[in-house]
């Protein structure tokens, strides 16, 4: 199998990788023919979104999909605001481009790396939203068929940093847009983390969606590096979430535990502050390593191939077994011969 495309601008981690082919659809129309055509080629299928969050782990033999369908239209109704955004659209984009027309929806979660496309399938969230909750519905092409379907918010099973689409339809589609619902009418989720603090100058009756999204910019650029100055795939890992039982022993042997209740009275780890406890954080192994800002986040620090980042993952997550007890896992996807 002949192996030459270079994948490495193509993932933020910057893993210097290489695909079998690599084609890109400016139009739906495209990828259906292009479907019909090369049928044999079904189980060689990847599809990529923006790679801002993949681990590829030495070549790989498939033919990678992009979908670059960059239409957006606004459909409004009263205070309601229908966005449909291409697969393609950039996340960040999308979201300055609302805010700049007043919407408030999406301010909570600016600055996250990727595609609109690839949103769904990791359910994206940060500071106490996740799209879930503004999400109305999404459109994909079925590999196997050409077909387009269009998915409700139960049909994708959305959780925490997870939907159908890594679970048993994982592989079987490319989603081509998604459907989401804003407002014009102010509705902030401001109590999250540091956002009020980052607000304080400002009363809640003059805050903007525009301020939130400022705040959040400037907290995010804090901490999380970016891709084009250090390779990374923002958080590597998931917050373990462990019963009310676990959390209370834990608590005991660490008061210092950071870790929220979800509702149902288990608790959601912060697996960055274990990672950090552990003594990981600034810890580097060749050139992978644990972020020195965010010990959530691994990174490239140059020639780290996707085994050596595997490797650190690895090491981490069994020196937080060690300390805790909890196992973490990860969040990135990861693509090539060696499992989690
Ligand atoms: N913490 C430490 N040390 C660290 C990192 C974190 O002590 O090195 C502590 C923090 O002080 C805080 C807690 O751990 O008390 C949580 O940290 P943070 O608010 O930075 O959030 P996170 O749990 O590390 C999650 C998401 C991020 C998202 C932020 C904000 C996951 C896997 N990650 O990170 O999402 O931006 O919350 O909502 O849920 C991503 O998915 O790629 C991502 C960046």
């Amino acid at each position: 199998m002949k192996i030459n495309h270079s994948l490495k601008a193509f993932n933020s981690f910057g893993i210097d990788a290489s695909c079998k082919d690599f084609v890109k659809f400016y139009e739906e129309s495209e990828l259906r023919s292009w479907l019909v055509a090369n049928k044999h080629l079904l189980h060689d299928i990847f599809i990529i979104g923006g790679g801002s969050n993949l681990l590829l782990i030495g070549d790989i033999p498939k033919v990678f999909l992009q979908a670059d369908f960059q239409s957006v239209d606004y459909y409004e109704d009263g205070d309601d605001v229908l966005v449909k955004a291409g697969a393609g659209v950039n996340w960040h984009q999308l979201v300055m481009e609302t805010l700049e027309q007043g919407y408030y929806g999406l301010e909570n979660l600016s600055l996250i790396p990727g595609n609109v496309g690839a949103a769904p399938i990791q359910n994206i969230g940060a500071y106490g939203v996740e799209l879930k909750d503004i999400f109305v519905e999404l459109e994909a092409i079925e590999l196997a068929t050409g077909d387009k379907i269009t998915f409700g918010l139960q049909e994708c099973d959305f959780a925490y940093r997870y939907s159908i689409f890594k679970g048993p339809f994982k592989g079987q589609y490319m989603i081509t847009s998604v459907t989401l619902k804003l407002s014009k009418q102010p509705n902030l989720m401001l109590d999250y983390g540091p956002i009020r603090k980052e607000l304080s100058h400002l009363s809640d009756e003059e805050i903007t969606a525009k301020d939130v999204s400022n705040a959040i910019i400037k907290i995010r650029s804090s901490k999380l590096p970016d891709p084009n100055e250090l390779g990374n795939a923002g958080s590597f890992f998931k917050n373990p979430i462990v019963s009310a039982e676990d959390y209370q022993a834990l608590k005991e042997t660490f008061p210092e535990l950071v870790a929220f209740e979800i509702g149902d009275g288990r608790y959601k780890v912060a697996a960055g502050w274990m990672i950090d406890q552990a003594g990981l954080k600034g810890y580097r192994l060749g050139d992978a390593g644990v972020h020195k800002k965010q010990a959530l986040v691994l990174v490239n620090y140059g020639d780290a191939t996707g085994d050596d980042i595997l490797n650190l993952a690895r090491y981490v997550a069994k020196t937080v077994f060690e300390k805790f007890g909890v196992m973490i896992e990860p969040e990135v996807w990861i693509i090539g011969d060696s499992k989690w």
